[in-house]
Order: structure tokens, then C-alpha cells, then sequence
């Protein structure tokens, strides 16, 4: 069975450090490995508007962010094929037939959704588009006959859903779908990078982001700001790892080269985590180090997005071309579907000649 990557993102923002760590530094590295026999890469509009209808300028302002974000962290074009959702008139199709196999209870217990109704206070104004929304992932996951979705936590419900829609078509119509499997971030901090406040979660909203394309200056700022221990007062005093967002982003950033180059007097992440627990290690002289860690890391993804921004028009080439490719590969599998739900008439000989036999009677 062939080996085919397809994730996305919702363009309604520029993407940020927790998406980076979360999803598309794994993308880069498995479209490099060169194990994959296709690579999707979906900029989710369709489902953006699903909450936002009445924005509709925020998500097509938003596509160029997403696209020159994806380039800037290095998914190449030439190895990953880089699509529009809207743009694939298939996915519709697949979605509307889809809808006949899952229940609006179903839905209604998918805790991703349940979850985004709070978040929203959408109560019983929910939009029916929004509450669908996991059925039409589900048509973006299974019209590129995806095997491995690499996706955030959160998007777990939204897998499982599509299993259950992948098993239901098979078990009526025929061995159709392919099944998915998703491919979770590498640890704790990388699934759930929180705020530069400590919250939960990034948000644009709750202006606690570092953006991919962040200056140094501002990167420095947010750093210097961030949440750390509010116990730990004086530099003498014993310090917590837990909740301390410094430490977080260690986790998901730090790589060993960076103790001989930022920080020589130690060897490892866990000796500064044993000294800071016990204490003598202050806040400043850590976050310095986190400040040139995500330097590091972030300079050269902002330079390559400088890059980028300078021909705007081949980027949107490139969306194009990749739009149309995806088309062809969701054409197929579309067909493939109608063929199994015997919805493909003037193709069926048998049926045309079995209705001619009736009526001749
Ligand atoms: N729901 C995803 C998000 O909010 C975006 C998305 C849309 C997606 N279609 C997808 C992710 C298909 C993986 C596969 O980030």
C-alpha cells in the first residue's frame, strides 16, 4: 500500500511557534525522509469559514500567511504538494454522501467540537456547516487516501470520526477508503505548547503567541516576559518545572548543540533543570538561553519567508499547481466512491440492460 502524508491548517492567522512544534517541523522532517509516495499539505479555508462567515476577508487574507509559512519552515513544493481545500470541488461530494453515515448525536459527543461550541458561545446559534465540519475532515482525509495524519491533540476526535466513517463506507459499499492513522507531536511540551503566559493554549486572541515570523526583538521581548515560577523569588531559592513555561519551551526547542554554543558551563537540558529544582539558578540567565535557542531556531525560517515575500505571485502559483494536482488525486478516489455506491449509471452497462430487460417483459 502506498505511503501518503495530508495535514492542514485553518488559515485565520499567521502560524506560530506552537503550530511549528505541534505539527509542521515533523511534516518537514517526514517530507525529507523521502518514505512518502505523496505529501498533502491543505490550507483548511472551506473549514476556516465554517466558524467565520462573516469574515470571509480575514481567511483569504490569511492564505498567503499560511502558504509563505509552510515554505519559510521549509515543505518544498517539489516534495509535497501544497493545496487550497476550496479550490477541490471533490471534497463537497465526498462530504455531502458522507453525511448519511454518521448520526447528529454522534457529532454532537465529538469533543473537539463540543469544546470549540464553548469556546465560541455559539450555544444553539451553531452554524450547520461548523457542526459538520469533522465530516468534511473526513473527506479531506480519505480523498488523498491518506495513511498518516501528523496532527495536534486536539485533532484526535476528529480521527476517530474518520475511521468510523472509513469503516461504515467499507462495511456498506465494499473495501473503498483507506484507514488513517495519526502521528501525534514527540512530547508533552511539543503537544500542548503553551502561552509565553503559561496558559493553556496559544491563542491570537489571547495575544500570548510567538509567530513563526516574529522579529528578534519581539522574540526577545515575549521571552523576557514569559511565565516562569512565581515562587521562585530570590535566585537562591529552590524552583518548579511544573507550569513553568521557560522550561516548556526548553523541552520542545533545546537540542544539545545549543549547551556548547549558548550556555558551556552545562552539559544537558536535565543538569539545568537538577540546578534550577535546587536552587542558585535565576530566572534571567535561563531565559537568556531560551532567547538564543529560539534565535536560533526562528532566524533562519524568517529569513527564507523574506525570501518568499519578494515574489508573491509564484506563490500563489505554487498553490495553484498544487490545487490541481490534489483535484486529479480526489477526482479519483471520488470516482472510485460512486462506482462502490452504484451511483455511476450511465457507466453501468449491466444496469442499463437489466432495466431494458424489465421494461421488454
Ligand atoms: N482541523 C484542522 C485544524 O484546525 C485543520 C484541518 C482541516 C486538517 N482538514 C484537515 C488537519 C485534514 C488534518 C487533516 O488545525
Amino acid at each position: 500500500m502506498k505511503k501518503i502524508m495530508l495535514t492542514g491548517d485553518r488559515p485565520t492567522g499567521r502560524l506560530h511557534v506552537g503550530h511549528y512544534v505541534g505539527s509542521l517541523r515533523r511534516r518537514v522532517e517526514l517530507q525529507n525522509t523521502g518514505d512518502f509516495d505523496d505529501i498533502f499539505i491543505m490550507i483548511a479555508d472551506a473549514q476556516a469559514l465554517t466558524d467565520n462567515a462573516d469574515n470571509p476577508e480575514k481567511v483569504r487574507q490569511n492564505i498567503i500567511e499560511v502558504a509563505l509559512d509552510y515554505l519559510a519552515c521549509g515543505l518544498d513544493p517539489e516534495k509535497s504538494t501544497l493545496l487550497i481545500q476550496s479550490q477541490i470541488p471533490e471534497l463537497c461530494e465526498l462530504s455531502f454522501y458522507y453525511m448519511n453515515l454518521v448520526t447528529v448525536s454522534r457529532l454532537q459527543r465529538n469533543p473537539t467540537v463540543k469544546s470549540e461550541i464553548q469556546m465560541r458561545n455559539f450555544e444553539a446559534s451553531i452554524p450547520v456547516g461548523f457542526f459538520t465540519y469533522p465530516i468534511s475532515q473526513a473527506a479531506d482525509i480519505t480523498a488523498f487516501k491518506a495513511t498518516t495524519v501528523p496532527v495536534g491533540e486536539d485533532q484526535m476526535p476528529m480521527l476517530e470520526q474518520t475511521k468510523e466513517i472509513v469503516h461504515k463506507f467499507n462495511s456498506v459499499y465494499g473495501e473503498t477508503l483507506v484507514e488513517p492513522k495519526i502521528l501525534l507531536p514527540e512530547n508533552e511540551a511539543c503537544m500542548r505548547l503553551p502561552g509565553i503566559d503559561g496558559k493553556a493554549k496559544m491563542s491570537k486572541s489571547l495575544g500570548n503567541c510567538i509567530y513563526l515570523s516574529e522579529e528578534p526583538e519581539d522574540i526577545k521581548k515575549k521571552v523576557f516576559s514569559m511565565f516562569t515560577d512565581p515562587t521562585h523569588i530570590r535566585i537562591e531559592d529552590p524552583g518548579k518545572l511544573e507550569g513553568n513555561t521557560v522550561f516548556t519551551y526548553l523541552d520542545a526547542f533545546c537540542k544539545p548543540e545549543y549547551f556548547p554554543e549558548f550556555l558551556p558551563e552545562y552539559s544537558n537540558l536535565d543538569e539545568l533543570k537538577e540546578h534550577y529544582k535546587r536552587g542558585g539558578l535565576g530566572d534571567m540567565k535561563v531565559k537568556r538561553f531560551l532567547n538564543n535557542v529560539l534565535q536560533a531556531e526562528l532566524e533562519p525560517i524568517r529569513n527564507r519567508r523574506k525570501e518568499f515575500q519578494k515574489d508573491i505571485p509564484a506563490v500563489y502559483e505554487i498553490l495553484k499547481k498544487g490545487s490541481e494536482k490534489a483535484e486529479k488525486a480526489a477526482a479519483q478516489t471520488l470516482k472510485e466512491v460512486k462506482d462502490a455506491m452504484k451511483i455511476n449509471y450511465f457507466d453501468d452497462m449491466e444496469l442499463i440492460q437489466e432495466q431494458s430487460k424489465k421494461f421488454s417483459e
